[in-house]
């Protein structure tokens, strides 16, 4: 048993009367999982889990069961009751008879030990980059997904997004983010973006540092706002041509 673990914990899938714990829990690790978040999770077939101690939620995790691999789309555990084993528990459940695993983590110390033990090892970051539309162009003309994952994008078109062929933009506040973009040419893509959008527009998106992207974005006036580091057990690897994508669903 693990140290301070209490008797009486389990690991059980969420339902919706879980939603206010769950959404006071994220809040206490700087992160949102309100109704809106919930439902998307959902309807792309996520698992969601809690912990459950002493008759309360006291973690959250979810998973989602991808072609490359089982991806870890959120760990959460209670301030209070951080380091007592729970974030261990919840992460053995959701990738219990599932050796192919990865997720993109956050700088916590205490969940890099935990992935690391089940085989997630370090490969690359994931930049958060953060520039601004110029104008002046169009951007690339709305059309079918050409790729996997097109519920996803089925699900971003439902709530205002841009979609084309190969790159989806999302509302953010008021500006766009770029959701998705999978080509082997991204940069004229992005050049398009940035011109077809009205000038000053914000534009963010989430770019592996080993993309043509990363290198493109500091002499195009993006910058690295945060950082996430892509896990992954061996042998688990993402389509070479997808250059944008979503943190938390891939
Ligand atoms: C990350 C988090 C889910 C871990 O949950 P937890 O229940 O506190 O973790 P556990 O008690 O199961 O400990 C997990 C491992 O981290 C170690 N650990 C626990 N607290 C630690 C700390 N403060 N610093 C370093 N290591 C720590 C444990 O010894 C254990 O290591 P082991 O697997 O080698 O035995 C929890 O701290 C949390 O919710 N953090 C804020 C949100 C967040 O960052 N989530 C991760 C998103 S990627």
């Amino acid at each position: 048993m693990l140290p301070n673990s209490p008797s009486d914990a389990v690991i059980r899938a969420a339902t919706p009367d879980d939603d206010d714990a769950i959404g006071r829990i994220v809040a206490e690790g700087d992160a949102v999982a309100d109704a809106q978040y919930l439902a998307l999770v959902r309807a792309q077939g996520v698992r969601l889990s809690v912990a459950v101690a002493d008759g309360r939620v006291v973690g959250f995790a979810g998973a989602a069961d991808l072609v490359e691999a089982t991806m870890l789309t959120d760990l959460f555990v209670a301030a209070e009751r951080r380091g007592e084993g729970h974030g261990t528990r919840l992460l053995d459940a959701v990738f219990a008879e599932r050796p192919r695993r990865m997720t993109f983590s956050s700088a916590h110390p205490a969940a890099h030990a935990a992935y690391a033990r089940l085989g997630m090892e370090a490969r690359w970051r994931l930049l958060y980059l953060s520039g601004v539309a110029t104008g002046g162009g169009s951007l690339p003309p709305a059309a079918a997904w050409r790729h996997d994952r097109a519920s996803l994008v089925e699900q971003w078109g439902r709530t205002g997004a841009h979609v084309s062929s190969d790159i989806v933009l999302v509302p953010d506040g008021g500006g766009r983010r770029i959701a998705r973009l999978q080509h082997a040419e991204p940069v004229h893509l992005v050049e398009a973006v940035v011109a077809g959008l009205p000038a000053g527009t914000r534009v963010t998106m989430c770019v592996p540092e080993v993309s043509v992207l990363a290198a493109w974005a500091p002499a195009h006036d993006f910058s690295v706002t945060a950082f996430d580091t892509f896990r992954a057990t061996a042998g688990v690897v993402l389509a070479p041509d997808l250059h944008v994508l979503d943190p938390g669903l891939a």
